[in-house]
């Protein structure tokens, strides 16, 4: 047996409305609940029972998986009335593992996107002797994220806040959001109230003299939390770009899901998914964008890098460029909407005059 616990309670503020009525771990991804590749990369590596840690629109994950047979996992769901962070949701998990003290316990967070062999993160532990052992990634950019500075042997030196000046950026390491717990360390985290294994319990062990192992593994690495990494994360899948034995269909410019109409004057490019019951009318272009179940794109509108939300529309003519359109929302024909914009779900807006192209100026 070999167990993981599954962050799946954060509200996802970032990547609202997109998670108005649906959390963000079962919002489609590539075709399917971002859950179901995750789940579905734990199983190949080996993990065979996982204990969802659940908070946020707590029903849905259940009603999706039910005791996870389909996945060929034991699925156990708990739910926290109240969030109690990273820290207390993997304690308050704990309670349905049944790894032995001494034990790896696998812990995901539900928003990331990996090529990490997680199998060998556990294997590596269980040889290692560490009490925590992290993945690591290098990013180009460090400065949105806590540094994670180890040393030659891998050995974790200090978990430091999102650095503020050049000088504070003294690796490019960062907690990439998959951890082995030995389980008896799981059990010293205080129960009942709110930790971050972040801020309090990694911090927390190192003071006390423990042994946190950081592994870096420069494979593709994702967090899913901004509209923006949504979007490139679902149109990597699609092309590719990362594996997961989830994907709904064969990797490629585009991926349509049975039950989805594509008008053959359409195009469809960049990694884009058109879920089920999804409409794209005659001479639409759709570039690397998460069309949802339901959804209908009007003939002639062009999405480039956007998602728009189940039962949504965007009227013909349409200009649609690095946007959310929220659930039900409907943006009439020839509206060009700034990029970067969110429509609220169930907004409508009404239709724009036909634009006539400006004369090139000489
Ligand atoms: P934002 O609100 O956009 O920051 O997203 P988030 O709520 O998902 O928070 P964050 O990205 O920091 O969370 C990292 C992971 O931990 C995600 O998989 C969350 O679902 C999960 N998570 C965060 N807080 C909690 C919590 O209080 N309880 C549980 N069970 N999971 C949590």
């Amino acid at each position: 047996m070999s167990e993981a616990i599954l962050l799946v309670g954060g509200k996802g503020t970032r990547l609202r409305p997109l998670t108005t009525f649906t959390p963000k771990p079962l919002l489609r991804v590539a075709g399917v609940p971002f859950l179901t590749h995750q789940l579905a990369r734990a199983a190949a590596a080996g993990v065979t029972r996982v204990v969802l840690a659940t908070s946020y629109l707590a029903e849905l994950f259940e009603q999706e998986y039910g005791d996870g047979a389909q996945l060929g996992l034991e699925l156990v769901y708990v739910t926290e009335a109240e969030p109690l962070g990273t820290g207390g949701a993997i304690r308050n998990a704990a309670r349905h593992l049944r790894s032995g003290p001494g034990e790896p316990v696998l812990v995901f967070n539900g928003d990331i996107l990996s090529g990490l062999d997680i199998a060998a993160l556990r294997e590596g532990h269980r040889a290692s002797g560490a009490e925590v052992s992290l993945h690591l990634t290098r990013v180009p950019d460090p400065r949105a994220f806590g540094l994670v500075p180890t040393d030659a042997h891998g050995r974790v030196e200090a978990f430091l806040e999102k650095p503020e000046t050049p000088e504070e950026i003294i690796t490019d390491q960062i907690n990439a959001g998959c951890y082995v717990f030995t389980r008896s360390v799981i059990d010293a985290i205080p129960a009942g109230r709110e930790v971050s294994v972040e801020r309090e319990t990694f911090p927390g062990l190192l003071r006390s003299g423990g042994f946190l192992r950081g592994v870096v593994d420069e494979s593709y690495w994702l967090d899913l939390g901004t509209p923006a990494a949504f979007v490139k994360g679902s149109a990597d899948l699609v092309r590719g770009l990362i594996d997961s034995p989830a994907l709904p269909g064969a990797v490629g410019e585009a991926i349509v899901l049975p039950g989805a109409q594509v008008d053959e004057q359409a195009r469809l490019s960049g990694g884009t998914v058109v879920c089920e019951g999804a409409v794209v009318e005659r001479g639409a272009v759709v570039e690397a964008s998460v069309v949802l179940p339901g959804a209908r794109i009007g003939p002639d509108a062009l999405v480039h890098r956007s998602v728009v939300g189940r039962q949504a529309s965007v009227g013909g003519g349409c200009v649609v460029r690095e946007a959310v359109v929220g659930d039900t929302a409907q943006v009439g024909p020839y509206n060009e909407l700034p990029p970067g914009v969110r429509i609220a779900c169930g907004v409508q807006l009404p239709a724009q005059a036909v634009r006539v192209s400006a004369p090139v100026a000489a």
